[in-house]
């Protein structure tokens, strides 16, 4: 159908990000059409559907055409409709903005924090789908590193010092990030996860890109290094990747899809008003399909 052919690109920024006009997500999208999203995914890392009032069914339809969808270890973050949507909002379903001290404000605070989704799995995520429903003005935009091009710009004495090393990654480790949370015996209610170690540089299964794997509020440290060392290099490693030339700030407008590939970006929420400034998302996580390829 020539539809298809009306689907125009445009890059967001020069490392990472693009966007697509022209494709209606409340229809259901041929293989076709889902083949030029997914070979635009994977050239873009993040891609931006603007102008898509979907449904939470239409969200997870779209979602399901990339893989099988995650439900998410907390409870109090699923909609009570459909589990494979994760709330990241502020607001809870009965449309009050939630209290900042309860654990379920903590827990979704932490997104202010640089991570990939899922890094506590032992397969993380593929990629996930967010729907801006109510979207804010003032602070709230979302950042995306492109870790491949991080990994590339390294020197060779640095690509080989990290080279084989593996990170531990552990879910409550982002509670323990949070003063208040790991203070609240029942920590927001979530299905408890066991440790797990990741390559700290891993290749795309797609790509063949070697990106540099990290999610700051899952790394407990490095196998074989001590605290101190291992705490160390991986914050050079955050601090190198997270420099402006690897970043894409996505400013949100309402009915914003935005689409990332966690296994080759990492991304956080720039603080907002959360008292007084209400922000809606829904999510759908894409479930991995493999342990991450050491590099
Ligand atoms: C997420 C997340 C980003 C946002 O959904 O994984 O970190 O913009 N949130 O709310
Ligand atoms: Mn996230």
């Amino acid at each position: 159908m020539n539809e298809y052919r009306e689907i125009e690109v445009s890059a967001l920024h020069p490392k990472i990000g693009g966007k697509l006009d022209g494709i209606d997500l409340q229809e259901n999208i041929s293989d076709e059409v889902r083949e030029k999203i997914h070979e635009q995914w994977m050239r873009f890392m993040v891609l931006v559907f603007p102008n898509q009032a979907i449904s939470d069914e239409q969200h997870i339809a779209f979602g399901r055409k990339f893989g099988e969808l995650e439900v998410h270890p907390s409870v109090a973050h699923r909609s009570s409709r459909n589990k494979e949507i994760y709330r990241v909002s502020n607001v809870d379903e009965a449309g009050e903005i939630i209290p900042q001290e309860t654990a379920s404000w903590q827990y979704l605070n932490l997104t202010w924090l640089w991570h990939t989704d899922s890094s506590f799995r032992q397969i993380p995520s593929l990629g996930s789908i967010l729907h801006g429903i109510e979207t804010t003005r003032s602070g709230g935009n979302t950042l995306f590193a492109n870790l491949c091009e991080s990994y590339e710009a390294l020197s060779d004495s640095q690509k080989s010092e990290i080279q084989d090393l593996w990170v531990i990654h552990d879910h409550d480790y982002i509670l323990s990030l949070s003063p208040e949370l790991s203070k609240i015996p029942e920590k927001g209610d979530y299905t408890p996860m066991p440790q797990v170690r990741h390559p700290l540089v891993r290749i795309h299964p797609v790509t063949q890109r070697k990106s540099i794997f990290i999610s700051p509020h899952t790394m407990v440290g490095i196998e074989g290094m001590s605290e101190k060392d291992g705490r160390g290099l991986l914050d050079e490693l955050i601090e190198h990747a997270t420099q402006e030339k690897f970043v894409y700030k996505h400013q949100w407008q309402n009915d914003d899809i935005v689409m990332w590939d966690n296994r080759c970006t990492m991304h956080c929420v720039e603080p907002y008003d959360n008292t007084t400034t209400r922000r809606i998302m829904h999510r759908v996580t894409i479930v991995g399909e493999e342990k991450p390829i050491p590099g």
